[in-house]
């Protein structure tokens, strides 16, 4: 795919950042769009790529258009400009949720003869190294180029160690709400729960094992992500409802549990865990692991 130009849209944001370093890699002639100049050129520049603030310019020689903008902006910027795109180009978006982005691909997909796809990285822009992560995808259409053009894209992914998944728009959405929505709650509201013992955090510190710190480090990082990311992860995502009534329900028998002194209950939900976890890779060395991350902590402390 040497040479071939591809066109970001919110290329100055952080994956944005990250994809237009990584096309820059492969020999790609990059172009950032965005609507904020400053920034944009800073990141151009940063990057060494070309940036350009008009949207059908920036899109109408491109043979890949990657839209990485926010999950609410996606379906009206896909549909606004698919019709600049030229025969068998490729869009794609980057979009953490799945349902109304697919739908607007696949009408512009009937519409002109453009190839689409549906990517969803499963790493945030701290990442300095693809090896390993996952790039899920959902395979949309397009011409009779499809099946090569993709590849070509999945074989430069596969090239720098991504695990590329396919998946389907139900599931992914399902997927997500437990993967991302469901750890983000819960971080979420530790952090708003220990803050309502009014309690600092300096004071907790000083009371504090293995199992805070870690969970603390965990809340820390997602409260600093991007804030309208993670809410429209919850609240576009309408099988992340499910979650939540699952969740009141759990919670509402475990307060009973804890109120009653229900010891068998309470071992009953350490065994169903178990049941349920036993089996994946990490879990015989859970343990160990912890403690390795402790290590990195404790090891800072005294810097
Ligand atoms: N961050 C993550 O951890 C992560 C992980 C997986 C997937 N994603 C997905 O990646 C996408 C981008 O996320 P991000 O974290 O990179 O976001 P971000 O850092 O907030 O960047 C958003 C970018 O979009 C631009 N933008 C916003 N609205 C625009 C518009 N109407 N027209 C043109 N440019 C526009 C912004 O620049 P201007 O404001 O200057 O236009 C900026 O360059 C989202 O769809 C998200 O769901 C993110």
């Amino acid at each position: 795919m040497k040479g071939k130009k591809i066109t970001i849209i919110g290329g100055s944001g952080g994956l944005g950042r990250i994809f237009a370093r990584f096309f820059k890699k492969h020999g790609f002639d990059v172009t950032l769009m965005a609507r904020n100049e400053e920034r944009l050129k800073k990141v151009s520049q940063e990057v060494g790529v070309k940036y350009e603030l008009n949207l059908q310019k920036s899109v109408s020689n491109a043979d890949i258009v990657m839209v990485s903008i926010p999950i609410r902006s996606t379906p009206e910027m896909i549909e606004k400009v698919a019709q600049y795109l030229k025969e068998n180009a490729l869009i794609f978006d980057i979009t953490s949720l799945k349902f109304e982005v697919v739908k607007s691909l696949r009408k512009v997909q009937e519409r002109y003869p453009i190839n689409c796809i549906s990517l969803h990285p499963m790493f945030g822009p701290g990442i300095e190294d693809l090896k390993n992560f996952v790039m899920l995808y959902l395979k949309i259409g397009g011409t009779d180029q499809y099946e090569s053009i993709t590849n070509e894209l999945f074989n430069l992914f596969k090239k720098e160690g991504l695990k590329i998944t396919e998946t389907t728009l139900d599931f992914h959405d399902m997927m997500i709400a437990l993967t991302l929505g469901v750890p983000h709650m819960f971080n979420i509201l530790f952090l708003n729960l220990i803050k309502e013992s009014n309690q600092p955090i300096d004071e907790l510190m000083k009371y504090t094992g293995t199992t805070f710190l870690l969970q603390k480090l965990f809340a820390e990082n997602i409260i600093q992500k991007e804030v309208e990311m993670l809410g429209e992860i919850q609240m576009d995502n309408f099988q992340f409802q499910n979650i939540l009534e699952l969740f009141e329900h759990l919670l509402k028998s475990y307060r009973k549990t804890i109120k009653t002194k229900d010891m068998e209950g309470f071992k009953k939900l350490f065994s169903n865990g178990i049941e349920y976890s036993k089996n994946d890779k990490h879990y015989n060395n859970a343990y160990k692991y912890f403690y390795q991350f402790i290590k990195i902590l404790k090891n800072d402390d005294f810097k």
